[in-house]
């Protein structure tokens, strides 16, 4: 597990730049903390790490925003208001998690059935700031970790 302290919310922007060039194809990301821990702030450094300049809108309501890139689809969703594990499959939402395909996922644990994550970034309030973690579920994730680590170091 990799741990760091983020003092603001343009460190917050910065990691998620990092993880951006870090990230491949088929990767599923998820994002735990309580609201506020930052999950969407990370999404949003991510997507502008990939050349996104338009607004980050937050999933709460829509469930899912589509990012299209070059190399990948980014699908960004956030399972927050979810209640029913049917509509999983009802809404099509299955076939998102597919190898073009970057999955970064808030409230994963409000949607039952989703696939399991390669990588689960978990973000917590602390003084000064937020505290992130990152486990690594699956070898490309630990790939993924691997050069987000050397990133980190730039
Ligand atoms: N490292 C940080 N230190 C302090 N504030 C932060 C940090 N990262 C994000 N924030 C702030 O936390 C607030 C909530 O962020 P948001 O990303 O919407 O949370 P979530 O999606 O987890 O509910 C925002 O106002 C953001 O500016
Ligand atoms: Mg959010």
């Amino acid at each position: 597990m990799l741990t760091r302290f983020l003092p603001s919310e343009d460190a917050t922007l910065e990691f998620g730049a990092r993880l951006a060039h870090s990230l491949q194809p088929g990767l599923v990301v998820y994002l735990s903390g309580d609201l506020g821990a930052g999950k969407t702030t990370l999404a949003r450094g991510i997507l502008r790490a990939l050349g996104y300049t338009g607004r980050v809108k937050s999933p709460t309501f829509t469930l899912v925003e589509v990012y299209a890139f070059s190399t990948l689809y980014l699908y960004h969703f956030d399972f927050y208001r979810f209640d029913d594990p049917a509509e999983l499959d009802d809404a099509g939402f299955r076939e998102y998690f597919n190898a073009n395909a970057v999955c970064v996922v808030e409230w994963p644990e409000k949607a039952a059935g989703l696939p399991p994550p390669d990588m689960h970034i978990a973000l917590h309030v602390t003084a000064g700031g937020r505290t992130v973690e990152i486990r690594a579920d699956t070898e490309v994730g630990k790939l993924c970790m691997t050069r987000l680590q050397h990133e980190s170091r730039t």
